[in-house]
């Protein structure tokens, strides 16, 4: 551990306080209250409709709760908009996979980058330049493009767009998918969209990243190795927080685990902690709490 995050550790970074969210009727959370700390991995688990995924999009600006309140390294952040948030650190990935299925894998990584650029305005129109690939900085059209961004005094985007391949580059090696970077998304493997998603939500530069299901779709070998990039993920001084069924993954990486049932949380502690308790074994167990 660094200097850095030794000191940062035991630090609350993320705040849910007493957080309710009603769709009409259904009481999608019901008083939810956990914090989690910097450097922490914390796993977010409960039985199918439980919240988690409701959960992750209050904390990220889709739904407003209908009480309580969300802080994020001491702001509140609940109501504001998915790109505040964004901006000011949390990013996630989805259960069900959202990638620009026309765009290459290296492009995918560059629009996360894109959230930190200054000049991402022109960036977006300048993406219907020729498609970005690895490699191709000083090909001809590349040389007519910076000229032309020069004379119009945007060679700033130039510098930012370098910048952000070389980000993007080093993200798609850190999460294993480098080797296929030009290939588009919707040709990917299914391990390396999901994997994608990761390096996509992690260009935005997030302090807490977000994964809602992970390894869903994973064989074993896949889910063990999601582990590693997990534990690599923290050790770049990144806070997670996890939603995962696979009761392995969950108990064999994170340090502490919050538990939903009915938008209730029911448990909160260390996973040895959480395995034992009776609420939570019927909760995954389908039975009535006083049955045990
Ligand atoms: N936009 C919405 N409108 C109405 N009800 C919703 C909406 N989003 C979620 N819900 C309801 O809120 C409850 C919690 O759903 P949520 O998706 O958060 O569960 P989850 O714990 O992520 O489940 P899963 O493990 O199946 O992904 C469910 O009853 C769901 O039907
Ligand atoms: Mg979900």
């Amino acid at each position: 551990m660094t200097d850095t995050l030794e000191s940062q550790a035991g630090e609350v970074l993320l705040e849910v306080d007493h957080v309710t969210l009603r769709f009409g009727g259904v009481v999608a959370l019901n008083d939810v209250d956990f914090h989690i700390k910097k450097g922490e991995i914390l796993g977010l688990i409960g039985p199918n409709g439980a919240g988690k995924t409701t959960c992750f999009n209050a904390m990220t600006g889709v739904y407003r709760p209908t009480e309580g309140e969300i802080r994020f390294d001491g702001q509140q952040i609940s109501g504001r908009k998915p790109h505040h948030i964004t901006a000011l650190g949390i990013a996630r990935t989805f259960q069900n996979i959202r990638l620009f299925p026309e765009m290459t894998a290296l492009e995918n990584v560059m629009v996360g980058t894109d959230a930190r650029h200054k000049t991402s305005v022109l960036g977006a129109l300048f993406k219907v330049w020729p498609r970005v690939r690895v490699d191709d900085v000083d090909l001809p059209r590349n040389r007519v493009k910076r000229a032309f961004s020069q004379t119009f005094g945007v060679s700033r985007h130039y510098a930012e767009e370098r910048a952000g391949r070389r980000v993007a580059m080093g993200l798609l090696r850190f999460v294993g998918v480098a080797d296929r970077a030009n290939e588009l998304a919707k040709n990917l493997p299914y391990g390396y969209q999901r994997r994608l998603e990761i390096a996509r939500a992690m260009a935005t530069e997030p302090k807490l990243l977000c994964l809602d299901e992970p390894a869903a779709g994973f064989n074993p070998a896949e889910k063990e190795e999601l582990m590693g990039l997990i534990r690599k993920i923290r050790d770049r001084g990144l806070t997670v927080l996890l939603i995962e069924h696979d009761m392995r993954l969950v108990m064999g990486v994170t340090d502490r685990i919050v538990v939903l049932e009915f938008g209730t949380k029911i448990a909160d502690g260390v996973p040895s902690e959480v395995a034992r308790n009776p609420k939570v074994i019927a909760a995954y167990l389908g039975e009535p709490d006083d049955a045990a």
